[in-house]
């Protein structure tokens, strides 16, 4: 099966390529390489044997999809293609509605244009907004008290991609809402490379780790949690990736809809740990006041994925603090 990676270059989809060439698809991929690097794909032969077809292209560059799109004959789209700074997208709302609405509008034209019936979408636990409680599972109402525009351009997505289920039998859709994707690929030579600043807490821990970023502002420890700190649903981007294969398996009409993660919360004050043990070097962090709308406590409950897709995480967030050293030494031996 030949299958498209929107975003491909990028830091969940490059991990994905891998598992998906390792399992024998045929992978092609598209990116304007606004937030990752062509070398990736030098990367992916490494580690696979096989480099993909590569567009540099841009998904609002509807002449330049529609000629990838004539090329390339998919049977499968996997979208990952989006921006996702969210401090950004506060100040820039409509940058973030144009590339992630509008392009993925593009993308699904061209995809109906060339009978191509199948997409997979990067969606986030972002989308169920404050529910109350911590464990989260698909069949919550969604897009009630979103923060960001980031975020609600997921919902958005997410209910454009129901729509066309609905005017269109033959369309298959699976939203796959990511919780918090870290560590990075065993071999150590790919990983999160972001051109912009971060905001995420792995990609500061990694900074802070090499003296880029002098420390961790620890976002409020007066939570109800068990140490203060926020909580959140580390998964593994290998695993990440697997789930990716699982879906793209299990794909059948209409919308399905999955959470993948690991079901299991970590403190902000636990990653510092385990990235200090991993390491065997202090991690500087001071307290600060809590981040305007964070929530103090998230996980997934995954099991719908467990069930219907054979799915679910094998690793450990000590198993991605290890792999996230592992390439930071090689970024720092380059
Ligand atoms: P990433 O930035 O590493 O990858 C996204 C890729 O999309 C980048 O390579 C970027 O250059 C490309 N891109 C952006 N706009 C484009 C456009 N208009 N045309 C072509 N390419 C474009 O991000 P990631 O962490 O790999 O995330 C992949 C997807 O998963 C995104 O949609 C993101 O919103 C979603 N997601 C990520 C997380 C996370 O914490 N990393 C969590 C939930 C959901
Ligand atoms: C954030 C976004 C969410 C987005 C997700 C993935 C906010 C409010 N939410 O979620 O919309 O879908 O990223 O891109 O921005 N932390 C610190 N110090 C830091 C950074 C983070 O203490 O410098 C803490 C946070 O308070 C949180 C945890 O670490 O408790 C994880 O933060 P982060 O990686 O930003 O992810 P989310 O908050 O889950």
């Amino acid at each position: 099966m030949k299958i498209l990676l929107t975003g491909g270059t990028g830091y969940i989809g490059s991990h994905t390529a891998i598992e998906l060439i390792k399992q024998g698809y045929e992978v092609e991929i598209m990116d304007n390489l606004f937030n990752s690097k062509i070398t990736v794909l030098d990367k992916i032969e490494e580690i696979t044997g096989v480099k993909p077809k590569f567009y540099e292209v841009d998904l609002l560059d509807k002449e330049g999809m529609r000629k990838m799109f004539e090329e390339g004959k998919y049977e499968l789209v996997i979208h990952f293609a989006g921006l996702k700074a969210v401090g950004e997208s506060v100040e820039k709302p409509l940058k973030y509605y144009e590339n992630n609405v509008g392009g993925t509008i593009n993308l699904l034209e061209c995809m109906k244009e060339f009978g191509v019936h199948k997409i997979i979408f990067s969606s986030s636990a972002t989308v169920y907004g404050d529910q109350g409680v911590s464990e989260l599972t698909e069949e919550m109402q969604t897009g009630v008290g979103i923060t960001n525009p980031y975020g609600e351009t997921k919902h958005v997505i997410e209910e454009i991609l129901k729509d066309v289920a609905e005017a269109d039998p033959k369309f298959e859709a699976t939203i796959l809402r990511y919780f918090n994707p870290v560590g990075t690929h065993e071999s150590g030579l790919i990983g999160e490379d972001p051109n912009d600043i971060p905001n995420n807490l792995m990609p500061i821990i990694m900074k802070v780790s090499t003296g880029e970023i002098e420390k961790l502002k620890v976002y409020g420890d007066d939570y109800d949690t068990v140490d203060g700190t926020g909580v959140r649903d580390y998964i593994h981007v290998v695993d990440l990736a697997k789930g990716h294969v699982a879906a793209v398996k299990k794909m059948q009409p209409g919308i399905s809809i999955y959470n993948l993660g690991t079901g299991k919360g970590t403190s902000v004050l636990e990653m510092i740990k385990a990235f200090e043990e991993a390491s065997g070097k202090k991690l500087p962090y001071e307290i600060v006041g809590r981040r305007a709308g964070d929530l103090a406590e998230i996980y997934a409950n995954p099991s719908k994925a467990e069930r219907e897709l054979g799915w679910k995480t094998e690793k450990t967030v000590e198993d991605a603090m290890r792999d996230t050293i592992k390439y930071l030494d090689y970024c720092a031996s380059k």
